[in-house]
């Protein structure tokens, strides 16, 4: 598991990307910048795949964390598929060069034409597996599939109604949250589907949430995944060809405990001693996102003005949660350093950004160098996943630039927008 500094050490007092200078970095290519490190995305996806040695698998990125296609390419060079979520995601990966036997199309509301994209993904084939998230939802793929002369491979999300025991917003194993099927409907539509031609039942998921700390839940959410999957294989001519066991394995943003990667391997590796999955060998999908992404990933901003009050101190940088809205959403806290490394004493700060709302803060009361002054820069670190992904032009602010560092090389992945970006769909003539 990559810590938040791993990748980002000081080097003479000042912060790094690998072995290259943020300073610089910020210099020529501006602020607000991502700065993501190769080497750790790398690390992060060779330790998961490591840990899952003897079992037949495929890790399926979800790249809803960040879709940028140089990373996707980066994730596709070390044999990674992708898990997918849009119309969109789909046509990047399709970009990326991402096979379609390596593609898992996830989402709870698949639209007529995002269901024909991932059954027409390349000229030959569709996607390997379509995540299904209601029986209304599978009517339409068999319509489609029938009328595009496909067969749709699909596999059922599984909803165990398990509390994952994370925040609220990112919770998605419940009853009362909107995703997946109860084992009643999956039954349900197994039995109007399983001898239909155009649809081939060929797998089963679960993704009970995101940032995961505890291993428990997902303990109990696999096994219960695992039942189904033998029941389902018993009941068809032939067993599932898939279990997609989803993400959510939490990262460290700054003193919790985390699932070491050697549990939650441990935890599928028990599901695939049972001796139905001896027989029916099945092939293990994971979508991990934020676990390999998040930790690889840095915001670097530059600081406009400062505010000291009383009981008070602002800095206000030039990023917002236009960059990151983490914090603003869930209350996510994400440690923030001052790239120039100060010796004297430290205070309270809140890190605000320039976007006219109250909740426009990158993180409360961070623990600064009082003597941190205009014009330095702020690295706000565990930004690789879920920041860039989210980010938006709201206060029309044109997006960030992204830079991906492999020790003292430098590629810019994506340009900093221009203003011209903001207004390119509205000039209608
Ligand atoms: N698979 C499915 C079906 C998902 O819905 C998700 C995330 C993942 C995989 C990847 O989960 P991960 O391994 O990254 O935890 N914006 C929120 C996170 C939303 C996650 C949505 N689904 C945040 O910033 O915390």
């Amino acid at each position: 598991m990559i810590q938040p500094l791993e990748f980002f050490p000081y080097v003479a007092q000042e912060l790094y990307a690998e072995k290259t200078s943020v300073i610089k970095c910020a210099e020529k290519y501006g602020t607000p910048l991502f700065i993501y490190s190769e080497t750790a995305i790398k690390k992060a996806y060779q330790a998961l795949d490591k840990s899952l040695e003897g079992i037949p698998h495929q890790i399926c990125y979800a790249m809803k964390a960040n879709s940028n296609l140089s990373i996707l390419k980066l994730i596709k060079s070390m044999g990674g598929g992708v898990d997918t979520v849009s119309g969109g995601e789909l046509f990047r990966a399709k970009k990326a060069g991402i096979k379609p036997d390596r593609i898992v199309f996830s989402g709870v509301g698949k639209s007529v034409k995002e269901i024909e994209q991932a059954l027409k993904y390349s000229q030959k084939a569709s996607v390997a597996l379509i995540n299904v998230e209601s029986l209304e939802e599978l009517d339409a793929i068999a319509i489609v599939a029938k009328r595009l002369k496909k067969t749709a491979s699909i596999g059922f999300r599984f909803n165990p109604d398990v509390d994952a025991l994370t925040h609220k917003h990112i919770s998605t194993g419940k009853n009362e949250n909107k995703f997946g099927m109860t084992k009643p409907e999956i039954l349900q539509a197994l039995e109007k589907y399983k001898k239909h031609p155009k649809i081939k039942i060929s797998g089963i998921s679960i993704h009970i949430g995101s940032q995961l700390t505890n291993v428990y839940p997902l303990r109990n959410a696999f096994q219960e995944c695992a039942e189904l999957f033998e029941l389902l294989s018993d009941s068809l001519p032939q067993s599932l060809k898939f279990i997609d066991l989803g993400g959510g394995v939490g990262v460290q943003y700054q003193n919790e405990t985390t699932i070491p990667i050697d549990s939650y391997a441990g935890i599928i590796k028990e599901i695939f001693k049972r001796p139905k999955f001896q027989q029916y060998k099945p092939k293990l999908l994971l979508e991990p996102g934020r676990l390999i992404i998040a930790n690889s990933g840095i915001l670097v901003s530059k600081i406009l003005y400062r505010k000291y009050r009383e009981d008070k101190n602002f800095v206000i940088v030039d990023a917002g949660m236009t960059e990151l809205i983490r914090p603003a959403l869930y209350e996510a806290h994400h440690g923030v350093l001052s790239v120039k490394k100060h010796l004297g004493p430290t205070q309270p700060i809140d890190l605000v950004g320039p976007i006219c709302e109250t909740g426009d803060f990158l993180a409360r009361g961070a623990n600064l160098p009082t003597g941190i002054a205009q014009g330095e820069y702020v690295a706000v670190l565990s930004a690789g996943a879920y920041a860039s992904a989210m980010s938006s032009q709201y206060n029309s602010r044109p997006r960030a630039a992204e830079i991906l560092v492999s020790g003292t090389k430098i590629k810019v992945i994506r340009k900093r927008e221009t203003e011209r970006s903001l207004i390119l769909n509205e000039e209608i003539k």
